[in-house]
Order: structure tokens, then C-alpha cells, then sequence
């Protein structure tokens, strides 16, 4: 199955996640998961252990949004570079990172570009991140265009938190995933099919060419040992898994666990970039989750998928 199914772009591209698919960045940042400190202990790690002589200075966080991971990596590098395609979007990362957050405006660089075709100079960035976006890209233009980016030794991290699981309520689980069913089945635009193949792979569809990549590492976390625990339906884009590449399992992260009711589980849905589905047809699952919740929080966890690569000599 092929993983190049989002239309070339043209003068005006439509990008993913965009304003006209109901993005609310209020409710993201209240209802995602926050990226925990095990999330940027292992970039950092990553990225400061595989070259520790050097001074790294500059990070690039590509399809930023509103600057929640750049706000991280302001922290550990002098420069940081915010980009995002969509509209108004970089605006309000400023005024996240600047106004808000206090960050000084003089280590901010925003640009509204796509990841695809992007001003900024080659070899000239130490580490890009790539959160929870990567699905809405071309990721073998996008890779290309990374390497062309980074210094050589410089880190290349994409990242992709799935669709939590609940544990220790089966019955509840049957309905959360009756949910996610009925979302996933209305999915028919060619924009969103390429997002589910991108992430129903769990990553294994992204492609690192040897001559541009080394040090490759695909982390599983709180996946259950299972690159299946990524799928949402079954429309997978084909494996480009290299020999040689290490595939490191991690279970029982708690960043990444947490207690939730019922409205949580609505609010966190309305996150998603979704198709139109009728709420006549979610009623009964909504009302099934109720009752199998039974007025109390459940446990969740949530599996998280971050590829790692090393751009080389
Ligand atoms: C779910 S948000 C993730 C935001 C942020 N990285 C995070 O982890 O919270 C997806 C982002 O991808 C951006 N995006 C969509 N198409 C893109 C492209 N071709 N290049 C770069 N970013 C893109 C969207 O504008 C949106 O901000």
C-alpha cells in the first residue's frame, strides 16, 4: 500500500489540522496529553549523549501549532526555530512562547511554512522535532528536506502519541473503541486516509535512507510489545523498516498513564481533527461508556511511538 496519497501541492495547499476542520487550541491544550519529562529526557538524551563535544545551539519544531514542544527546547537551546503551514497559527505560538510563557522574543524565529518547503538554511539546524504532525505532511519530501536542514550529527525526532486504551474496565474499553470506530470508518477524504496510514503503521511506513541517516532508533512506549497497538483501523501504509535500524519497547511509562471521567473522554475526541459523524450514531456508545463507568474516573494509557535518526556525514 502506498503512503503518498495526499495530492502534490499546489499554489494554495490545504494543510492538515487547519482552522476549517474545527482545530480549537484552547481545548488541545486541555485535553491532549502533556508531553511528560520522560518525553524530552529522551530526546535530549538522544541528541546530547550522540555527539556531547559539540555546541549545539539551534532546534527546529516543525508543525509547532501553538508551541507547546518549541517551549520545551527553548530551554535547552539558544535558538529555536517555530514553523507551521497554517494560518494564524505561528501568531499564537509568539504569543504562547513570548507573551505568556516569558521565553525572550530574541530566541524565536516563526515561520509559517510547511515542512515540505521551508526558507530555512541548510546545515544550519541541531535538532528538529516533529510532534504529533508528521501524518499530515509528505513524510518522504519532509525527511528530505530534514536532512538537508541539520548539521551533520544533528537529531532528528518524530513523535506520535495514539489513541489512549483504558485498562482495567473491559466493558468501558468496548465502548471507547466503538467510538473510535465509528471515526475512523467515516474517514473517506484522501487527506485523512494518508494521516491513518501514516500512523496506523506506528511509524514503520517513515523510511530513513541510509545515505542521509544514521543511528536510527524506533521507541515504542506503553505499546504492549505490539507495533499493532498503533492501528485504528486497517488501512496501513507498507514498511520501510531498514536492517539494522534498533526498535527499543518500553512499557509502564506513567507520563504517559492518568485517571479520567467521562468528560475528558468527550473533550479529548473533540481534539481531533475528525470527519463528519453523526452524533445519533455515537449516542448509544457515549451512553454505553457512561454506564460502564459508572459515574467514577478510569485508568488510561496512552502508547507513544518516537523515531530518532542521526543525520550523517
Ligand atoms: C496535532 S498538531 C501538533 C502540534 C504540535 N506539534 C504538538 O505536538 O502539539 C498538527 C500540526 O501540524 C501542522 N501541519 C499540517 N500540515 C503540515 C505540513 N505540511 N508541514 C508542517 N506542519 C504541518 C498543523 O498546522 C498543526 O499545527
Amino acid at each position: 500500500m502506498s503512503t503518498v496519497s495526499v495530492p502534490e501541492q499546489t499554489e494554495t495547499p490545504e494543510f492538515g489540522f487547519n482552522a476549517k476542520q474545527g482545530v480549537n487550541w484552547s481545548d488541545y491544550v486541555t485535553f491532549r496529553p502533556i508531553y511528560p519529562p520522560s518525553f524530552f529526557n529522551r530526546i535530549f538524551t538522544y541528541h546530547f549523549n550522540s555527539h556531547p563535544e559539540t555546541n549545539w545551539t539551534t532546534a527546529h519544531d516543525v508543525g509547532a501549532g501553538c508551541g507547546i514542544a518549541a517551549s520545551s527546547l527553548a530551554t535547552r537551546f539558544d535558538k529555536v526555530i517555530v514553523s507551521d503551514p497554517n494560518e494564524g497559527y505561528t501568531k499564537l505560538a509568539h504569543k504562547v512562547l513570548v507573551t505568556e510563557s516569558g521565553h525572550p522574543e530574541s530566541k524565536f524565529r516563526f515561520l509559517q511554512e510547511s515542512a515540505e518547503k521551508c526558507s530555512v538554511e541548510s546545515g544550519s539546524v541541531d535538532l528538529i522535532t516533529v510532534c504529533e504532525c508528521i501524518h499530515w505532511m509528505r513524510p518522504e519530501v519532509a525527511i528530505a528536506e530534514f536532512a538537508r536542514q541539520l548539521r551533520v550529527g544533528g537529531t532528528l525526532v518524530i513523535t506520535h502519541y495514539n489513541h489512549p486504551r483504558i485498562e482495567g474496565n473491559e466493558r468501558a474499553q468496548r465502548a471507547w473503541d466503538a467510538i473510535r470506530d465509528v471515526y475512523v470508518g467515516a474517514v473517506s477524504n484522501p487527506m485523512f486516509e494518508h494521516a491513518l496510514r501514516i500512523m496506523n503503521s506506528g511509524f514503520e511506513c517513515l523510511g530513513f535512507p541510509v545515505e542521509a541517516w544514521e543511528g536510527v532508533r524506533r521507541l515504542y512506549v506503553n505499546a504492549l510489545g505490539r507495533v499493532e497497538t498503533f492501528r485504528l483501523d486497517d488501512r496501513v501504509g507498507k514498511t520501510l523498516v531498514h536492517e539494522g535500524e534498533e526498535v527499543v519497547w518500553e512499557e509502564g511509562d506513567e507520563g504517559w498513564m492518568d485517571e479520567q471521567g467521562i468528560e475528558w473522554f468527550r473533550g479529548y475526541l473533540a481534539t481531533w481533527a475528525k470527519p463528519d459523524v453523526s452524533e445519533t450514531e455515537l449516542k448509544p456508545y457515549w451512553e454505553e461508556l457512561e454506564r460502564a463507568m459508572d459515574g467514577k474516573k478510569v485508568r488510561t494509557a496512552t502508547p507513544l511511538v518516537m523515531v530518532f535518526a542521526t543525520k550523517r556525514a
